[in-house]
């Protein structure tokens, strides 16, 4: 980020260098942040969210699912959006909106304080490759998803990531781009930030909510599939599914689909026919080319 980024922080445009917590900070030293990450897109009249108001639905999910308050409406939300897109001179790119305790924490664990909240613009960069799907390769992940028994899954929990990071550590430790986790019941789950979808006899599927994070991107392509005459199915897959299925692609807000060319030691079509029709609906989506689909995206002109 550059040092002219504004961020804003509870109404307020600060300047990055000053966007900062202290270190005992709830949020911080007690890992219990929440947050949300959706793509801005240039749209034909200005920059564009895409399903701002699905993103912020799960926020406010993940602060009732983890009995926290935030003081902010959807609107509310929706408008420091656009101030922020606007402020950043936004184009593709993505807002990250952090609901965290600024309010320092020393043997506190439950704070009744309202949180604090934060909204990131950031541009796509070389690093990001935001849209720049690419083949890649996946293992079955050493370490299970959290079982939804312990915490909700349902919600983005910044401590929830430390799974997801023992997953993608495993996975780049044995030369594989990710891992894919199954649960504890031996169901799939999903990726480190990915669902996954596997494809058998020209059928779709993907695990159920209630195991998995309710991926904004895993809705958009259920719901736009049978657009395309794609049928889909939300089912629990087992390992023995993912490693006979005909194709296996991850899913997530950034790059929306990643075709799996290696799952393990078998190499697969990538992308096979149906991830291939995924990616091209996809594509014409955020490429405002297919019109069936512009509600989508709300305006932060
Ligand atoms: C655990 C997990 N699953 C799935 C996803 C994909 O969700 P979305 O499509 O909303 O980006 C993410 C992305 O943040 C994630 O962290």
């Amino acid at each position: 980020m550059t040092t002219d980024t504004k961020v804003w922080i509870n109404g307020s445009l600060t300047p990055w260098e000053k966007a900062t917590v202290p270190l005992l900070s709830h949020g911080f030293s007690r890992a219990s942040a929440i947050f949300d990450v959706f793509g801005t897109h240039v749209g034909p009249k200005g920059p564009v969210a895409f399903r701002m108001d699905e993103h912020v639905k799960r926020l406010m999910k993940s602060v009732e699912l983890l009995e926290m308050k935030l003081a902010y409406s959807a609107e509310e939300i929706f408008e420091a959006v656009k101030t922020t897109v606007q402020a950043n001179n936004l184009g593709r790119g993505l807002i990250k909106i952090l609901a965290y305790w600024r309010e320092e924490a020393i043997i506190q664990l439950v704070l009744e304080s309202d949180l604090d909240l934060a909204i990131f613009a950031i541009p796509d960069s070389e690093a990001l490759g935001l849209d720049r799907a690419r083949p890649i390769s996946a293992c079955l992940s050493k370490w299970r998803k959290i079982h939804p028994a312990t915490v909700p899954v349902g919600a983005k929990a910044c401590s929830n990531y430390l799974n997801g990071y023992l997953a993608r550590k495993d996975a780049t430790n044995r030369g594989f781009d990710l891992g894919i986790m199954l649960g504890t019941d031996g169901f799939l789950a999903e990726g480190s930030i990915e669902s996954v979808f596997i494809v058998k006899d020209g059928i779709l599927k993907t695990p159920p909510l209630g195991r998995v994070l309710s991926s904004i991107t895993r809705l958009s392509i259920l719901q736009a599939a049978p657009a395309i005459e794609i049928p889909t199915l939300e089912t629990p897959i087992t390992a023995d599914e993912i490693f006979t299925a005909d194709e296996i692609f991850t899913a997530h807000t950034g790059i929306k689909v990643s075709p799996v060319a290696r799952f393990e030691n078998r190499d697969l079509q990538a992308p096979g026919p149906v991830t291939k029709q995924i990616m091209q609906l996809m594509e014409d989506i955020i490429h405002f080319k297919d019109d069936r689909f512009t509600d989508w995206f709300q305006p932060c002109y």
